[in-house]
């Protein structure tokens, strides 16, 4: 397990205007993504703007484990040697994903269509978290749970298909990493292996399978959902990768500034694939100022360059449809519904009870502990904005890295300062956050 006992708490109070220009690390979803299709590929990849967040540092320390060679040559640059679809070979260790379910479970994926017996493992967050959904249709494809903790839990021991079969599979809830795992077993299939999903989630699998050689095609389906065929055994060849900052890193400094009376900030190279971007969209909604002024891409990954200055807002409904496109953003999109005006009411939230913690009472809780009233109806989270937030409360993290910054952001702007009691886990996905948000101004302590 990654973290000591040793909890670090923070307190973050009321700041000047946060103004200056900021490249957010490196996106998580594409990272792991990298990483793994690199170690599936034959030859050499090269990645730049890798997340040097620790749970992306599990994912490659999994690929050496499993065969792949795995090197730092810079900073956030990476090389990796893969050893080819199916080539795996079988870990001498436990693969431990510390707080990651997305490295997890696209790696038991991939782990899926090699003939090899590998063990799970993660942090307690990790180890509280469903695996059936990505375990019953690597099931279907021939790979075999022979050990597993209560209800399909880690740690569990996975026995990769010899003979790999290909599957047409819909998929229960929108989720890129059930659909990402059965596409990464689809690989060493022989035939086509289709994903269905009724609403669309991220596409990073795909595009990244597209870019490293595979053929793989994606058709509309129904009004909000997508097929995607992926054609099996490809001999996937080495790639370079340049991954984008990361957009649901990037709505922490967003919604701070926006909230931050006088602030002024530039976040560059955001990513923008529109599979990202429902914060954004909602935020402008509620009357947000966020500009676009560039637009690139590579690798078929949009990016962009936001400007964001502080807003009155208002609140808002987003509607459940909107949920994957910023799944991981509803806490400080909270956050901002907290400082708004008016009733914000987000709907179709119950994937969150099932992240790095039940993010549905985590929110409600840090909410509730700073003044704010706030309902959890069925599946839906309705805020009260009062324009301002009275703070002044203790914020218990569990082991949830987005819980902590969306605290920390909200004390920025709060009456009276917010504490988090432990900061450890910002370091999964943002190490950089508290030095980065200092630098702009935030006032920590
Ligand atoms: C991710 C998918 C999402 C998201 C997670 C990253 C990915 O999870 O919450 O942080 O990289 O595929 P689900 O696919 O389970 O919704």
């Amino acid at each position: 397990m990654a973290h000591s006992p040793a909890q670090t708490p923070l307190e973050s109070r009321s700041s000047g205007p946060l103004v200056g220009t900021v490249r957010v690390p490196g996106d998580k979803s594409i990272s792991h993504r990298a990483l793994i299709l690199g170690a599936l590929a034959v030859g050499e990849s090269r990645i730049s703007g890798l997340l040097e967040g620790e749970d992306v540092l599990n994912t490659a320390k999994s690929m050496q484990a499993l065969g792949a060679t795995v090197a730092r040559t810079g900073d956030f640059a990476w090389v990796v040697q893969g050893v080819g679809v199916a080539g795996f070979r079988q870990p001498t260790t436990p693969l431990d994903f510390g707080n990651s379910g997305t490295g997890c479970r696209l790696v038991m994926g991939a782990v899926a269509g090699c003939p090899i017996a590998a063990v799970f493992d993660g942090d307690a967050s990790l180890r509280s978290r469903p695996m059936r959904r990505v375990l019953d249709p690597l099931a279907l494809m021939g790979a075999k749970v022979i050990a597993d903790g209560a209800g399909g839990r880690l740690p569990l021991t996975l026995l990769g298909a010899r003979d790999p079969l290909p599957i047409e599979y819909r998929t229960p809830v929108a989720s890129a990493q059930i659909k990402s795992a059965v596409l990464l077993a689809g690989l060493a299939a022989p035939g086509q292996t289709t994903v269905i999903e009724q609403e669309a989630s991220r596409d990073h699998t795909e595009l990244m399978l597209k870019h490293f050689g595979a053929d793989i095609v994606t058709t509309v389906e129904g009004v909000h959902g997508r097929r995607i065929t992926l054609t099996g055994q490809p001999e996937l060849h080495g790639a370079q990768v340049m991954v984008p900052a990361d957009p649901s890193s990037a709505a922490f400094p967003l919604v701070a500034a926006l909230i931050v009376a006088g602030s002024d900030l530039v976040l560059f190279d955001v990513m923008a694939n529109p599979l990202r971007t429902g914060l954004v969209t909602t935020l402008r909604e509620m009357g947000a100022a966020i500009e676009e002024t560039e637009s690139r891409g590579d690798a078929g990954e949009p990016m962009a360059q936001l400007r964001v200055r502080a807003s009155k807002l208002r609140g808002v409904e987003v509607p459940p449809e909107r949920a994957p496109s910023m799944i991981d953003e509803y806490l400080v999109l909270a956050v901002a519904a907290a400082f708004a005006e008016g009733a914000t009411v987000m709907r179709g939230l119950r994937e969150l009870r099932v992240k790095e913690s039940d993010r549905l009472e985590a929110t409600a809780a840090m909410l509730r502990v700073n003044g704010v009233r706030v309902e959890i109806s069925g599946d839906d989270l309705i805020v009260e904005g009062r324009g301002h937030v009275p703070g002044g409360g203790l914020v218990a993290t569990h082991m949830d890295h987005r819980i902590a910054m969306s605290a920390l952001v909200m004390g920025l702007a709060a009456d009276k300062p917010v504490k988090v009691d432990d900061t450890a886990f910002i370091a999964t996905s943002f190490p950089d956050f508290i030095p980065m948000m200092r630098r702009l101004g935030a006032e920590f302590s």
